[in-house]
């Protein structure tokens, strides 16, 4: 096409040449030839332009012969991984408590003496320590055995009203079927004037309710934890039998989830909150346990062997 418009239309075609001379013609030829010469322009542009056309409609539906998209086709999809069941346990946990105003908050896990037992009112000589089998780092400093330093930390960050969670990893020196060297706490404190045990029962029952079902029931049976006075052990209706006894509640009807206590006014003194004005709650509940009883989990070690087969189901 470039070639025939070169030949017919180029500076040096015998058409435009011609035109070209026109000023030499006698003057009476010259409108005449000007005319002629003009429509024989336009003629030859014309049909460049309609072959123009033909070879590009000729292009587009050659290409769109072969190059066909079926729209239709699905898509390849990326494998999309999920939460490991302990972390959306957590998170599952997090919004229960959140719900009810708390605020959620981290320690450390390499943590000193000071904030893992002798604040937390369990001195050298306790013998509370020693059911604990800590993991030592160096003297005077151990990998936390329970998420309540975070409760003495977070006292003394702020005044009361206190209102908190501190979820996270724990690490005891311990390995079967129920026990893994680390595992995973979410401690609640609540901090404020008029804070009775009720309070810390009502609270629990709520929790209860939503992580296990409407129906559950709860019930505090008395314990002992150096922090807390009174302390208890709460248990939650097996949600297998709803209390009639069955294996998972080994007959008695009831399932031990957490424990608990009213915060001990000897540790309201190691972060100067006055015991005559402020009383508390605090409560610990482990999220494997938790996972394995909604889940019907039965051996700990589980959630810490990454087999695909285990955690695909969650
Ligand atoms: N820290 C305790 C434990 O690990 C649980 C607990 C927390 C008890 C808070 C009372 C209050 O066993």
């Amino acid at each position: 096409m470039e070639a025939a418009r070169v030949r017919f239309l180029g500076r040096k075609a015998e058409l435009v040449l011609l035109l070209r001379t026109i000023s030499e013609l006698p003057v009476e030829e010259r409108p005449e030839v000007g005319r002629v010469g003009n429509l024989v322009r336009k003629a030859l542009e014309g049909a460049l332009e309609t072959r123009r056309g033909e070879l590009e409609d000729q292009e587009l539906a050659q290409g769109l012969s072969t190059d066909q998209i079926d729209v239709s086709l699905p898509g390849r999809r990326s494998p999309v991984g999920h939460l490991h069941l302990v972390a959306q346990t957590q998170r599952e946990i997090e919004d229960i408590f959140i719900g009810m105003g708390y605020e959620v908050v981290t320690g450390p896990e390499v943590e000193t003496e000071y904030y893992n037992f002798e604040a937390l009112n369990t001195p050298a000589d306790h013998p509370a320590r020693s059911l604990h089998d800590t993991f030592f780092v160096r003297e005077g400093v151990v990998l936390r055995t329970q998420t309540s330093p975070v409760q003495v930390r977070s006292m003394e960050k702020q005044r009361p009203p206190v209102y908190v969670i501190a979820p996270g990893k724990t690490y005891r020196r311990d390995s079967d079927a129920t026990h893994t060297p680390m595992f995973h706490q979410v401690e609640g404190l609540v901090v404020d004037e008029g804070i009775t045990l009720a309070h810390l029962k009502g609270t629990l029952e709520t929790f209860a309710r939503a992580m296990f079902g409407a129906d559950r029931k709860v019930r505090l049976r008395p314990h002992f934890f150096p922090f807390t006075e009174p302390s208890v052990e709460v248990d939650v209706s097996c949600m297998v039998c709803d209390g009639a006894g069955c294996r998972l509640c080994k007959r008695s009807g009831w399932l031990e989830i957490l424990g608990a206590g009213m915060v001990d006014p000897n540790v309201f003194g190691f972060v100067d909150y006055d015991p005559e004005i402020y009383t508390g709650f605090a409560f610990g509940v482990g999220i494997e346990r938790v996972a394995m009883l909604k889940h019907g989990v039965n051996d700990l070690r589980l959630f810490f062997e990454n087999d695909l087969r285990f955690l695909r189901q969650f």
